[in-house]
């Protein structure tokens, strides 16, 4: 495919906004007039204060009026494509990195770019999401800039069926970004939800375009409860975030930035050796994986079992209770069983 420009798409962010905050978190406690600034980044300097004031009003601690100048406080947790392409140097995620303070959903969003021929590795980030979306048709709820809307294209060589590999691997990925400092591990429940102490954090959905012997492209979509400090009533017994499970708040940015570059080292790992290192890792973390009762509910059925390892292309085995045999769950919803 051949290297095209990055797409304008409605609604992302201003890339002088994004200069803006890359000049004052590159320099924290310095004082730059507003004057300056503007000069650098190509604006009015009336344009400088109502960008920052848009900052304050994301949360960005920017000290200072037009007359003084501004500095920031400390460095501001938005997720900046600019200060992003720079630490995820030398990885497939660096070079097109779409950010969007609202959209809909990031996954709408990068399967649109793929169906335009983005190419692969093109990140989709979103500070809110007004219509996230989770897999079976549920949605997946977002508050403004506490947790992580990513989705990444990727043009796999591989054939459709295997598609769900993707979910692990990017679940493996997830898994090692957000461990430190929680209370208890982090588990992943087949094929896709991150828990901790019982209660869901973050989710996947892979989606993609493909022919029955051929995928186009796919789009892994992750979504990681990470600041919230509590989370809505309806869904408090089942979710919860990283900062409720540790106590302490988390850099989204590094959150992020961790989580690209072990999707990266993941994802290259399922190309050069194929499934079984993914499927052995699964193995190692997940307590879905062998020995666990679980009842299983398809579109056709609802039934117990015990799980019984993943097949080569990342789909789930079951032993039915009811003596049935042994399943390969496609997809499906799997909750423990008593
Ligand atoms: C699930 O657990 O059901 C999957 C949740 C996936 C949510 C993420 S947030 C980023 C991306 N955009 C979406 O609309 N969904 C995924």
């Amino acid at each position: 495919m051949p290297a095209k420009q990055p797409q304008t798409l409605p609604g992302t962010t201003d890339r002088r906004i994004d200069a803006l905050l890359t000049l004052l978190a590159g320099n924290p406690t310095i004082v730059i007039s507003g004057a300056k600034i503007a000069k650098e980044i190509g604006v009015s300097r009336q344009q400088v204060f109502r960008w920052i004031e848009t900052l304050r009003t994301l949360g960005v601690r920017v000290k200072g009026h037009a007359r003084t100048g501004y500095h920031i406080e400390r460095a501001p947790d938005i997720l900046a494509p600019q200060l992003l392409k720079h630490r995820l140097r030398g990885t497939a995620f660096s070079k097109r990195i779409y950010h969007f303070f609202k959209a809909d959903s990031t996954n709408t969003i990068a399967m649109h770019l793929g169906e335009a021929g983005e190419p692969h590795g093109a990140v989709v980030l979103a500070e809110d999401q007004t219509a996230g979306r989770g897999r079976a048709g549920r949605s997946w709820l977002t508050e403004k800039s506490v947790g992580i809307c990513c989705s990444v294209l990727v043009r796999p060589q591989i054939p459709p069926a295997h598609a769900p590999l993707l979910t692990l691997v990017a679940g493996l990925a997830a898994r090692d970004a957000a461990s430190d400092g929680l209370k208890s591990p982090i588990d992943i429940r087949w094929p896709n939800d991150l828990l901790t102490g019982g209660r869901k954090f973050g989710g996947i959905l892979t989606e993609m375009h493909a022919e029955p012997d051929r995928l186009h492209y796919a789009v892994i979509g992750i979504g990681l409860n990470v600041n919230q400090q509590k989370m809505p009533a309806q869904i408090d017994d089942i979710a919860t975030s990283l900062r409720i499970e540790s106590g302490n708040q988390h850099s989204r940015l590094e959150l992020l930035i961790r989580l690209l570059r072990h999707l990266d080292r993941y994802y290259n790992l399922y190309l050069a050796e194929g499934a079984a290192p993914i499927l052995h890792r699964f193995a190692e973390v997940s307590s879905y994986f062998r020995g666990k009762r679980v009842r299983i509910t398809t579109h056709r059925e609802t039934f117990t079992g015990t799980t019984a390892g993943l097949e080569a292309s990342g789909v789930l085995r079951v032993t039915r209770d009811d003596g049935r045999g042994t399943e390969s769950i496609l997809s499906g919803d799997v909750a423990e069983a008593d």
